[in-house]
């Protein structure tokens, strides 16, 4: 067996996976985000390690666990988790979809300038990567950024906790903005720029290298044999384009998770025009360019779970009949958390446009899931206007559950979304790393081509295709005409 752990933001999702890539068993364990002030999110490390340890018992109860031989974490992105000299938490982890950093980005891009952190990194800053939450801790907690003795992203953390060793991989290492993402070493100017030197950071591997065995004692705790390998991991959508095959240059993996990303691997390292897209580390020598909305499935999690009080998704969107697009649909704007790509505003906000008297509920249930597949357009846009052709993606992540969801997305791209056995990604991927870590597997593409299979693909609407340009037409002008207000 192999253990794939899937950190999240709302949960940890631990895979048990047998070595023909058969599902053993899946746990998830739920954990709570702190918003302490608007715009801010965070989270305890050590919330993440005991749901860790609990569901590790979980998911390898009733089993063989001497079977087991590797396990792998995937984890959310950017998040900056500092440890002091003893080792111990020294603050709650900062998300990758806090806002706080807004004077930090303009710091980075507008006084030192986006051409010149560019030319050190592959990217400008985004207000939930993690070199602005340094500076960010240097200028409001000085007391405790004199104590980090090391700086980790939250899936290392895991992974530290596992085997005793500090060390990350280079797609999640790209995400801190500290990393020069061509040439796979730390920025010694950007360490620099934010005050932190290279001792202070994790050592440098590959996602499916191993970086040490789980520690005896925290074996005997978890309930597992001795000896189990511990992969280097990835962020979590590496992770996931791994778990879904999506490996070689030519594919494309689009995930539905708390955030929406758009992930387009590619040999060879580069930066769109307008930095709009993040450049990006992936496995094995690849690269890849990524899109990320800050909320893709959350805005379906707020509109029907806090606001309509509703626990079954699914009877909320049987009314919505996804083939009547009409102009009297009302728009639906998701930027609840602000938002990354491609605006890079974190003042942004959520909205609901064009509601009438006799709107029902279920147009607006449609309208959010839209407004989802229409920010996920512009990531997509971006891309193709670099030349880069997208005729299909897998995609994976909670919100691929939807079947509106499913069939608004591929109508709106125009494009085949192919749907894998799991839509759990990220942890599927981490434990194909894991199988490579043990040597279980000759290298990751073989291993994804192996493992991921398709269940299902869904089609464009050639009938909807039409109507929905048109609607996203008028739905990109909201954007700019409400940002003066947030402003
Ligand atoms: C990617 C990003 C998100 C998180 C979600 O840049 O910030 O997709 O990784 O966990």
């Amino acid at each position: 067996y192999y253990i794939g752990i899937d950190l999240g933001t709302s949960a940890v999702k631990l895979l048990l996976v047998r070595e023909d890539g058969g599902i053993e068993n899946t746990v998830s364990k739920a954990y709570p985000v702190e918003y302490p002030h608007p715009g801010w999110s965070q989270q305890d490390p050590r919330v993440w390690w005991d749901a860790v340890r609990a569901g590790v018992r979980e998911l390898i109860a009733g089993r063989d666990a001497a079977l087991v031989r590797g396990i792998g974490c995937g984890g959310q992105m950017h998040g900056l988790v500092v440890l002091d000299a003893d080792d111990a938490v020294i603050r709650p982890c900062i998300l990758w979809n806090d806002g706080r950093t807004e004077a930090e980005v303009a710091y980075l891009n507008e006084e030192i300038g986006r051409d010149r952190i560019s030319s050190l990194t592959g990217n400008i800053a985004f207000a939930g990567f993690t070199a602005p939450k340094l500076l960010w801790m240097r200028a409001h907690e000085p007391g405790e950024f004199a104590r980090i003795a090391k700086i980790m992203l939250p899936k290392d953390y895991l992974s530290y906790q596992l085997t005793g060793v500090h060390a990350t991989d280079f797609s999640d290492a790209s995400g801190t903005l500290l990393l020069d993402v061509e040439h796979r070493r730390w920025s010694t100017e950007m360490l620099d720029i934010c005050g932190v030197s290279e001792k202070q950071m994790p050592a440098l591997l590959d996602g499916a290298d191993a970086i040490g065995t789980v520690d005896p004692n925290v074996a005997r705790q978890l309930g597992l044999p001795p000896g189990v390998t511990v992969a280097a991991g990835a962020g979590d959508n590496a992770a996931a384009a791994v778990g879904c095959g999506a490996v070689a240059s030519g594919s494309c993996n689009i995930s539905l998770g708390t955030s929406g990303t758009v992930f387009i691997p590619s040999d060879s390292f580069r930066v769109d025009a307008q930095n709009a897209l993040h450049s990006f580390d992936y496995i094995e020598g690849r690269f890849h360019l990524m899109g990320c909305i800050l909320s893709a499935a959350s805005c379906s999690g707020w509109f029907l779970g806090d606001i309509l009080r509703s626990e079954d998704f699914d009877a909320q969107e049987r009314p919505v009949d996804p083939s009547r697009v009409s102009s009297d649909l009302p728009y639906f704007l998701p930027y609840l958390m602000g938002e990354r790509s491609p605006h890079n505003d974190t003042s942004a906000r959520g909205a609901f446009i064009g509601l009438r008297a006799d709107t029902p509920r279920s147009d607006m249930v449609r309208a959010v899931r839209e407004g989802v597949a229409f920010a996920i357009r512009d990531c997509v846009d971006v891309a193709r206007a670099e030349g880069i052709e997208i005729r299909r993606s897998t995609l994976c992540g909670g919100g691929a559950r939807s079947a509106l969801m499913r069939q608004i997305l591929a109508s709106v791209l125009d494009i085949d979304l192919d749907l894998l056995q799991t839509e759990q990604g990220p942890g599927y991927g981490a434990a194909a790393l894991a199988m490579v870590a043990c040597k279980d597997q000759r290298d990751v593409q073989t291993c994804a081509r192996d493992i991921a299979r398709i269940k299902e693909t869904v089609s464009p609407d050639p009938e909807l295709t039409g109507a929905y340009e048109q609607r996203y037409r008028i739905w990109r002008q909201l954007y700019p005409a409400l940002r003066p207000i947030y402003r």
